[in-house]
């Protein structure tokens, strides 16, 4: 799975989906650039989000707010005190990591020796294998799992209880050594602030220090009032929006999953306080549904209900998908009280209310909200549409995209350079080319260009020959299936329409 993981990270760069940022510069760690397929299916991910949450609901209107915010904002919202990382050095590598994190690969080890038990049981057993039957009676399964469930109390609590020494003391206790030199030459734990800080005016008039913001969510509790008033927007409802976000992520690692510059879609729905766990139920299982109707395998999503709940949250639950390196957050689900806008309130010295007409009375509005990364997204997209199809003679890279995804919906292909075909292929493309991402591809064999579509993901390819020329029609190859029919051309933007809408 690992290998799978590197493979499609070369990929990605291959195939112009995702670049090293800076890369002629040897690299900018954990900051990336999206090419020119990348660009689209960003893109594309995010119209699909934006016309689900937007479109889809009456309720919910959009906001573009701005990166930079007023430092107080910040304050307000608990990120210049608590939003921190528990960071430890190696003595001997003078290397740096979350202390969290180590603890977190630790119990994926126990995890780890559990399921290779299981593995090499269920090839022994075959169709007999009970695998449930089997996790409760092998010893060396049941030791691990002992293992892992101290571990797993330890950690709790040390998190809950924010206590740094605990962290230090578990990494000390289970032998956690340096991944790059092996040590158990560890210094205390200590918080790290992850807002990237600026300055903003020139010194003569005082500058004054300003955070890039950490998470899209304050942009929308800042405006709630004018989104309300001007908008005249009734309870319940929400607001929507993309845009960059920034962290000084210590544990910078599997590529894209975990950056320093990155985007997120955010949405706050404000309710009345009392039916806020309600809406949160709501949310959960519309978010749910929304990932699994890409159809990449209902068994590859699940919920993780948090046990350690952040200081302004009174449920939280995470959408993971199952990674090639596994079980991963993609989205988190939060019901936050009215910790944001009270706090706004308070720190403003503006009343952030609204007047229920139904109750007859104001209240502070509780929020519900669901955040998910673009680029993590992203990551999981290609991480579950990643294919390599052992044919008859080769081997097949495949991005297996839902097509309303795939950056390019159809490539046009002359059989031949010549005879009229290219201007034929050329009239097609400029008959779809406002309604579909369209590409040209005369280049090389026509199995090599099919390749090539392949690995980028198109999910169509259309095939014109000299048939026609004489009938108009063309073939057109499904990505998935390889199956080629002859159709007319009249009835391409029919064909491609129906499976590339929602
Ligand atoms: N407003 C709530 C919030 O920001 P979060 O759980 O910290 O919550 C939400 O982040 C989502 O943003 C995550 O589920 C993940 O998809 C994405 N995300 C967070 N940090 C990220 C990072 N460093 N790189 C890429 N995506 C990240």
């Amino acid at each position: 799975q690992e290998d799978i993981f590197k493979k499609l990270v070369a990929h990605c760069k291959e195939y112009g989906y995702v670049f090293q940022s800076s890369e002629i510069y040897d690299g900018l760690g954990a900051v990336y650039d999206y090419g020119q397929m990348g660009v689209e299916l960003k893109n594309n991910i995010k119209k699909y989000w934006w016309d689900s949450m937007v479109l889809l609901h009456e309720n919910v209107v959009g906001l573009d707010s701005a990166i930079f915010m007023h430092p107080t904002i910040w304050k307000a919202s608990g990120h210049v005190d608590a939003f921190n990382d528990p960071l430890i050095d190696n003595k001997d590598s003078k290397k740096r990591y979350r202390a969290d994190v180590l603890i977190e690969d630790q119990l994926a080890k126990y995890e780890e020796k559990m399921n290779k038990e299981v593995a090499k049981a269920a090839k022994r057993f075959g169709d007999a294998f009970d695998e449930k039957q089997f996790r409760e009676t092998n010893p060396r399964v049941l030791a691990n799992q002992e293992k892992w469930n101290t571990l797993h109390t330890r950690f709790s609590d040390a998190l809950n209880d924010n206590n740094l020494a605990g962290l230090k003391q578990i990494i000390e206790d289970e032998g956690i050594v340096c991944p790059i030199s092996g040590s158990r030459n560890w210094t205390d734990v200590r918080q790290f602030n992850l807002m990237f800080a600026t300055e903003m005016g020139s010194t003569a008039e005082g500058a004054s220090k300003i955070f890039l913001r950490p998470e899209t969510a304050q942009g929308i509790f800042v405006n709630y009032l004018n989104v309300q008033k001007t908008g005249r927007m009734k309870i319940p409802f929400g607001i929507a929006q993309i845009g960059k976000a920034f962290r000084n992520e210590i544990v910078a690692r599997q590529f894209i999953f975990r950056m320093r510059e990155f985007e997120q879609m955010e949405m706050q729905f404000f309710v009345r306080p009392g039916s806020e766990l309600d809406w949160f139920e709501k949310w959960k299982e519309t978010r749910m549904k929304w990932h699994r109707a890409l159809g990449f395998g209902d068994e590859n999503y699940r919920f993780h209900e948090h046990e350690k709940l952040a200081h302004y949250a009174n449920a939280a639950v995470d959408v993971e998908y199952k990674f090639p390196f596994g079980f991963k957050e993609v989205e988190g689900i939060h019901s936050r009280t009215d910790f944001d806008l009270s706090q706004h309130e308070e720190y403003s010295g503006k009343k952030i209310r609204y007047y229920d007409p139904e109750l007859g009375e104001s209240y502070v509005p509780y929020v519900v909200e669901t955040s998910i990364g673009v680029d993590r997204m992203f990551l999981q997209v290609i991480s579950a549409s990643y294919c390599e199809e052992q044919l008859e003679k080769d081997t097949r890279v495949v991005l297996k995209l839902p097509p309303v995804l795939a950056p390019v919906k159809l490539a046009v292909m002359p059989l031949v350079k010549k005879d009229g075909l290219p201007e034929k292929a050329r009239e097609i493309i400029d008959e779809l080319k406002f309604d579909f991402n369209c590409q040209y591809d005369e280049k090389d064999s026509i199995g090599k260009r099919y390749r090539r579509q392949d690995a980028i993901g198109t999910p169509f390819c259309v095939t014109v020959d000299h048939q026609s020329a004489e009938d108009n029609t063309v073939t057109i190859r499904y990505r998935d299936t390889m199956e080629q029919e002859r159709v007319a051309i009249a009835d391409l933007g029919k064909i491609i329409g129906e499976q590339v809408s929602y």
